[in-house]
């Protein structure tokens, strides 16, 4: 809301805009809550199964996991997440009193089910794991001592020597990153494949269980793609054909390679953090004019593609100020705007970077020796 520096409150309706703010603010989480329990709940896969639109006693005769004595939960939960965008309603019947609710997808629910191959639900599934969410309440305690991060003051370790330490949870993350990183290579094969052709090998630094690699190997077979990752990640991976695995520490040793890809890497660290791993990825890669580059996958904060189009651009923002409290709250990351992102690869000593916007909130950024 916009008070044009004003700090009083002088009207009436100010007053109740500025106490609709707040209710709203101090509420957000409930939005969240509601996304949560409707994907547990299945209820996106079950209405896209419906194949047409669902009642809403169809839909509550679908719920295996509801109890008879909830059944009026069920059109309220439906209600704030169709006016949150996750559903259509629509209205059957004559329009009097008796007329029952139906209900479609949205393309945002179409993204959560099950069966999409690009689906966020793995992804929605891990950010809003208590493990996860805990965190976000130590932020004021945190601020007054001097652990890295609300993570590491929540559960006494980093969350990487915690994933180490928890199978379930690593799998959870690694879950989340995969369905992340289908989305982002359909896009980046797709619309940003110019990045990569000509390039004789890759390593792909904190590439995880290795889905990004999967699918550039398999769009480009005469490259060598290689992933590093710790060794609770990569393991037990098999390689095959163009792509192997190796375990590793990408602040001891990277793999030589035409280029490095770093896909939500550096947003996990801090700036100094930041300059030894480019440095590293810098050692290891050719010279520009042999086609050495650094690939990176991140948020340039107000240098996304959404805000171009003047679409939802306020929501995007506020998205990535998000991230940016979560990367601060998780592990000791930031999200950078385009100087910041400079001032890094100058201190690295590159010589000069390209964004490209491609990826709605995240951009594909090139940077060269
Ligand atoms: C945010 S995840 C991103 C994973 C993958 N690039 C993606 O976008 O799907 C960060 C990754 O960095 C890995 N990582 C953390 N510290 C590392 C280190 N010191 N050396 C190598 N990888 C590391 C984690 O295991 C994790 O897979």
């Amino acid at each position: 809301m916009a008070t044009n520096g004003k700090e009083r409150i002088s009207t009436t309706d100010e007053l109740l805009r500025a106490h609709a703010h707040v209710w709203n603010r101090t509420f957000a989480f409930v939005s969240s809550a509601c996304l949560k329990c409707a994907v547990q709940l299945g209820i996106p896969d079950i209405i896209h199964r419906h194949g047409q639109p669902m009642k809403l006693s169809q839909l509550v005769a679908s719920l295996p996991a509801l109890d008879p004595s909830k059944s009026h939960c069920i059109p309220r939960l439906m209600r704030v997440l169709a006016h949150d965008g996750f559903f259509v309603e629509l209205k059957a019947g004559d329009g009097g009193e008796e007329e029952e609710a139906e209900y479609t997808l949205t393309p945002a629910s179409h993204l959560l089910l099950r069966t999409t191959p690009a689906s966020m639900l793995p992804f929605l599934l891990l950010m809003l794991d208590p493990l996860m969410v805990k965190p976000l309440n130590w932020l004021t305690p945190w601020l007054g001592n001097d652990d890295p991060t609300p993570f590491l003051t929540a559960k006494g370790q980093t969350i990487w020597d915690f994933a180490g330490q928890n199978p379930a949870f690593n799998s959870l993350f690694n879950e989340g990153m995969e369905s992340d990183s289908r989305m982002v290579a359909s896009v980046v094969i797709e619309e940003c494949r110019g990045a990569f052709e000509g390039l004789s090998s890759l390593v792909d630094v904190g590439g995880g269980t290795g889905t990004m690699a999967k699918a550039i190997a398999e769009a480009f077979p005469e490259m060598k793609c290689t992933v590093l990752d710790l060794p609770q990640v990569v393991d037990k991976l098999p390689g095959r054909k163009n792509l192997f695995f190796t375990p590793g520490n990408m602040f001891e040793a990277i793999p030589p390679a035409n280029a490095i890809l770093l896909k939500w890497i550096l947003h996990d660290w801090g700036d100094e953090d930041c300059v030894k791993i480019l440095r590293h990825c810098k050692e290891v890669i050719p010279s520009r004019q042999e086609g050495g580059k650094v690939i990176i996958i991140d948020m340039v904060v107000g240098h996304q593609k959404l805000e171009e189009a003047n679409t939802h651009g306020d929501k995007s923002t506020q998205t990535q100020l998000f991230f940016d409290m979560l990367t601060m709250m998780l592990v000791s990351g930031k999200e950078r705007t385009e100087k910041e992102w400079a001032n890094l690869f100058s201190a690295a000593k590159f010589s000069d970077y390209k964004i490209n916007p491609i990826l709605g909130l995240r951009s594909l950024i090139e940077i060269y020796p």
